[in-house]
């Protein structure tokens, strides 16, 4: 049978899901007649350090920018050396390379995605400060609180980008709580977004006010006092976003249920071939992986299943070749297996197991490496 004729629609790699009262919320927003970063920016803020457990957060346009600003936060400077996972998003590199900084590539741990403590043990040179752990699609675990003591015994900061792990959480904590800093993203892919949006959250305040500097031209007072002491820029949140964001928050735990609900209808059916990461929360992404990813995505096509080969090994990236100065065996084999299947919030357990079909109709092997 073709297997086009049953299909009406392609399931997309993503799509977020709001339903009709969100639209009433940022509706009610505007109506409001104030759209730019008010009081729901700061309600929003506060419900999302509230939700991880943070002493505060700091609402910023972009996950990436979130990156930068903790990196300020921390005061370190151009030339200072960052560890960061040789695999995955450019966004976490950028953040860090964008302001001076001085990444280093660490390969992954093919297990999980993220990085390991022995491979950061190995990797921190005299001029290592900081290591950023990416929670990568969601990732909050062991090797997560082993990075954290192995950074406290080697007095360096940590930063946790738990851009994709908005609700994970392992030991008691909230992912973004487990470094001296972390930073989400709202971006459209995420279990909550914005459109585009990003935060850091930390503990400490003096920490917290200087990400709160940065976003907004370099110092906190000037808006009391209209004298600035800081050359900065303008990188604030708005209102409109807020509105977005608040109703988002209020229902997390049913955002959250419906993004498990999705990834165990695909988990029952492929089991251990799919990604999972550890604890209650589903991983962001839905991942298989197989030799080839190529003819997976296009037989995934054809049947109406939109799939994408995601990430590559960040020095494969022209901007980034210089830092190819040794081999990333983990980074590579994810480069070369991955296949992204459709993971967004609208996705259905009907939606999962269509996505299930069209992978045994496609017949191309899976295998099992990378899983959790
Ligand atoms: C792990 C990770 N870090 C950082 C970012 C950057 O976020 P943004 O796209 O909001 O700049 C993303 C976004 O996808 C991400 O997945």
């Amino acid at each position: 049978m073709n297997p086009m004729s049953t299909i009406t629609t392609t399931i997309p790699l993503v799509e977020p899901w709001f339903p009709p009262a969100y639209a009433d919320a940022v509706r009610d927003q505007v109506l409001s007649g104030f759209i730019g970063p008010g009081r729901a920016t700061q309600e929003f803020a506060a419900a999302l350090a509230l939700f991880v457990g943070a002493e505060r957060a700091v609402a910023t346009v972009s996950g990436t920018v979130a990156l930068t600003a903790a990196a300020k936060a921390l005061r370190l400077e151009p030339g200072d050396e960052i560890l960061v996972p040789a695999y995955g998003v450019i966004s976490t590199i950028n953040g860090f390379a964008s302001a001076g900084l001085r990444p280093r590539l660490v390969d992954i741990d093919a297990k999980t995605g993220c990085l390991s403590p022995d491979g950061v043990a190995e990797a921190i040179t005299e001029r290592t400060r900081a290591v950023c752990f990416v929670n990568f699609s969601g990732y909050t675990g062991d090797n997560l609180t082993e990075i954290v003591t192995l950074c406290a015994d080697r007095r360096l900061h940590l930063v946790e980008d738990a851009a994709c792990a908005l609700g994970h959480r392992h030991a008691d904590r909230a992912a973004g709580t487990f470094g001296t800093v972390g930073t989400f993203s709202f971006s459209v892919p995420k279990v909550l977004t914005t459109g585009q949006g990003g935060a850091v959250v930390a503990r400490d305040p003096v920490v917290l006010d200087r990400a709160a500097a940065y976003i907004d031209h370099g110092d906190l007072e000037w808006r009391r006092t209209n004298i600035n002491r800081a050359i900065g820029t303008n990188l604030r949140f708005t209102d409109l976003q807020a509105s977005l964001g608040l109703c988002q928050l209020h229902d997390i735990d049913a955002r959250l249920e419906r993004r498990r609900r999705s990834h165990a209808a695909l988990r029952v059916r492929l089991g251990s071939r799919l990604y999972a990461v550890p604890g209650t929360e589903a991983p962001l992404h839905n991942i298989v992986f197989t030799s080839a990813p190529d003819a997976l995505v296009s037989a995934l096509k054809a049947r109406g299943v939109t799939a994408v080969r995601q990430y590559r090994t960040i020095s494969q990236h022209p901007a980034y070749r210089e830092l190819a100065d040794r081999p990333f065996p983990a980074a590579d084999c994810w480069t070369d297996r991955a296949v992204y299947l459709p993971f967004g919030m609208a996705m259905t357990p009907d939606d999962a197991a269509r996505v299930a079909d069209a992978i045994r109709d496609a017949d191309v092997p899976l295998e099992e490496l990378g899983s959790a």
